[in-house]
């Protein structure tokens, strides 16, 4: 790997909560039962771990030959297949990291969430410019890679005061969205710029600690009708 590639693909700085805990803290707060993966790789990195009564995959298997998941085949391919009244209580988006298809699939799987359900997003957090490139591959391999996610992320801050949402800083950046309301992020990285995204992650993500879920979660909870 050339000097710069490896200086830019250090891990993340503060791990405190992994993604899988933070599905299975939801999924036990609220007693869920529905739990939908897309994009899975080896289930053994974090599908394996969730802990939910009734689990679905989804997966072309572009990256895990073995491709060990229930609907095989990309996410668009899979919400034109299931019923439309078919709803999940997670649904955990970790598929193409390409912002133009986040953003189809966070609004696919807002058709297909239960009234107090929850999205959660993997690596809306780039920590450098080269992580939140368009490419995974360079010359052929695969990179340490979290593409343009935050981009779909930021359109939704920007654009949707009826959903409340944040960034657990942790594991490349959780992204957790649910019905509600939010103050939108100032609209002003027109171009969707990666220097100015870094001066106001913080605003732009409504960035928090990694172990602030619970406080975030209780805040939220006071939004929504019928939940204790
Ligand atoms: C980052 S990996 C998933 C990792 C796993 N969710 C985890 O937490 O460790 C991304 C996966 O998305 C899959 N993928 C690529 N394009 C996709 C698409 N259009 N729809 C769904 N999954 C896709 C790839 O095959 C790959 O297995």
């Amino acid at each position: 790997m050339k000097e710069i590639e490896l200086a830019l693909s250090k891990p993340y700085p503060s791990h405190t909560m992994q993604r899988w805990e933070i599905i299975n803290n939801i999924i036990h707060r609220y007693g869920f039962k529905d739990y939908l993966e897309i994009g899975v790789s080896d289930p053994q990195w974090c599908y394996d771990n969730v802990i939910c009564q009734n689990k679905d995959s989804v997966d072309p298997g572009v990256e895990f030959m073995p491709n060990p998941v229930k609907y095989k085949m990309t996410s668009d391919e899979f919400f034109n297949t299931i019923p439309k009244d078919k709803k999940w209580d997670v649904i955990f988006i970790d598929g193409l990291h390409v912002a133009k298809q986040v953003i189809q699939d966070i609004h696919n799987a807002l058709d297909h969430l239960s009234p107090n359900g929850f999205i959660l997003l993997h690596d809306v957090n780039p920590t450098n410019v080269w992580l939140q490139r368009e490419n995974y591959s360079i010359d052929g391999i695969n990179r340490q890679w979290n593409g343009t996610v935050w981009k779909a992320y930021y359109a939704l801050r920007i654009t949707r005061p009826d959903l409340t949402m944040c960034v657990l800083d942790t594991d490349w950046g959780v992204g957790v969205i649910r019905r509600g309301t939010q103050v939108l992020a100032p609209a002003d990285n027109t171009f969707y710029d990666y220097n100015m995204f870094d001066a106001n992650r913080v605003e732009y993500l409504n960035l928090i600690d990694g172990n602030d879920l619970d406080l975030f979660l209780s805040m939220s909870d006071k939004k929504l009708p019928g939940i204790k």
